[in-house]
């Protein structure tokens, strides 16, 4: 079968692409395997403003922590999942995968779990030399939240009646029956990319109980839907975050973003809002004591879509 698939290869040259994807059909064994499948940046020949837009964003670094602060790190060295030695990590020890790598549950060995977790400990390791840290966190980088995680493998959630999503597809808002991109090369539309229920499967509802020792981190699409939809709220997600400039497509920068303190502290200067209400008068206590007194009421609102801050 291997040797039947390599004179396939030698043959037909320019059929390369067409056998490697054949090839990749069973699970990634390393993080370099899984982050090629997953590689988006053949996007940025076409797609240069959002690809651009994207790299900043904390989608394009869903393992760094704010401020690279590695926060899988006290997952595997003081947590319910805790490993001693990186080679006893599975899949299993990282439930976070569930929303901030989600394509390593479905396509990715447990080997990887091991990889990361070598890769973890040698981060946090204060007697290897810092080439060493730094070839660490580079790899860690390597798994993101990519162009195609988001317009592929959770374009559709409905698995059951409308099927897995196709290798060549690339899911957008409307049909196309080519696409430049040589690996998917059409466009399908997806019922839900342009839903808040997209952003729902990885911006959570509460505890997630499926894992043996169940964990709770993003619940903003929870309240988005009890706190902001129930109170007459009509915006989606889309439509506050991902704004189009007259002319321009979908912004893909995610904001806030909180390792740019500037634009996060411009955001929020616009958003929340402190209404302030004083009443100053003068107490008569007695004849000739007159005592200056003043009532403050205060609110403080925002405009988001859910409770902020979420977690
Ligand atoms: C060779 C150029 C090229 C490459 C490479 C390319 N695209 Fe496209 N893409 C286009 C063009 C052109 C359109 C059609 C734009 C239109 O008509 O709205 C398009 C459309 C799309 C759409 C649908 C937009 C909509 O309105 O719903 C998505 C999503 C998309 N591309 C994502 C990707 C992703 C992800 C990649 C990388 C895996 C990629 N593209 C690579 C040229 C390219
Ligand atoms: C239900 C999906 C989900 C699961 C499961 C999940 N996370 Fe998250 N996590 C998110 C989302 C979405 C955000 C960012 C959105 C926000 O802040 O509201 C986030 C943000 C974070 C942040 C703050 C941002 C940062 O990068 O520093 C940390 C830390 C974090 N997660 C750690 C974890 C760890 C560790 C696990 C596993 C033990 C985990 N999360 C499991 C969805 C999830
Ligand atoms: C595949 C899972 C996934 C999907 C789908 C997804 N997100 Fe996220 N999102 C995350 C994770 C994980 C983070 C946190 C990354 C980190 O640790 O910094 C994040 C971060 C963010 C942030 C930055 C704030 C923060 O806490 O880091 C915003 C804003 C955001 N997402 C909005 C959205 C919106 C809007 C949608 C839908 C259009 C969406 N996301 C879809 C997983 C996802
Ligand atoms: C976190 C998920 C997520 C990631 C990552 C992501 N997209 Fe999108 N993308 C969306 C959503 C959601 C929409 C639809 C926005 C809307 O409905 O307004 C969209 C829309 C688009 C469109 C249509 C633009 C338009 O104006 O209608 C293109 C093209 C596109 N994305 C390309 C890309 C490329 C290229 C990348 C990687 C650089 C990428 N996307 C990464 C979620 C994502
Ligand atoms: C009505 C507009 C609006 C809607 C709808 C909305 N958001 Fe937000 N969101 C905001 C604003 C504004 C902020 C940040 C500024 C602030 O804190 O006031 C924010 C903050 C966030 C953050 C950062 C969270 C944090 O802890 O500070 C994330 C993540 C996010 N939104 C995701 C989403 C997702 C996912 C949805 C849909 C389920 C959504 N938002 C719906 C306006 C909206």
């Amino acid at each position: 079968m291997r040797a039947a698939q390599l004179l396939l290869v030698l043959l037909a040259g320019p059929l390369a692409a067409g056998a490697a994807e054949k090839k990749a059909e069973g699970k990634a064994k390393t993080i370099d395997e899984l982050a090629a499948r997953f590689d988006s940046s053949r996007c940025r020949e076409c797609h240069a403003e959002i690809y651009a837009q994207w790299e900043k964003s904390h989608h394009a670094r869903p393992l760094m922590g704010v401020a690279g602060g590695l926060m899988l790190t006290p997952v595997v060295k003081a947590s319910a999942f805790q490993v001693k030695e990186p080679r006893e990590a599975t899949l299993g020890t990282f439930p976070c995968f569930k929303c901030h790598l989600p394509q390593a549950v479905r396509h990715a060995e447990d080997s990887v779990a091991v990889e990361l977790t070598q890769a973890l400990f040698t981060a946090a390791d204060k007697d290897r030399p810092d080439k060493d840290k730094a070839a660490a966190r580079a790899k860690v980088a390597k798994l993101q939240i990519t162009c195609v995680v988001c317009h592929n493998e959770v374009a559709i959630t409905h698995r059951r009646v409308l099927g897995a999503p196709e290798k060549d597809v690339v899911y957008g808002r409307k049909d196309l029956a080519s696409h430049g991109d040589r690996i998917m090369t059409r466009v399908k539309r997806s019922a839900i990319l342009d839903e808040p229920i997209f952003c729902g499967q990885c911006h959570g509802t509460g505890p997630n109980f499926e894992f043996d020792y169940p964990i709770q981190c993003a619940t903003l699409y929870g309240s988005y839907q009890h706190g902001y939809l129930s109170r007459g709220g009509f915006q989606s997600c889309q439509e506050c975050h991902m704004p189009r400039a007259a002319g321009g497509s979908a912004d893909h920068q995610f904001l806030p973003n909180f390792d740019d303190k500037a634009s996060t502290a411009a955001l929020l200067a616009k958003t929340v809002h402190l209404d302030v209400q004083t009443l100053g008068y003068q107490w008569l206590r007695k004849a000739g004591a007159l005592t200056p007194m003043i009532v403050v009421n205060t609110k403080i609102r925002h405009d988001a879509g859910h409770r902020i801050p979420d977690g």
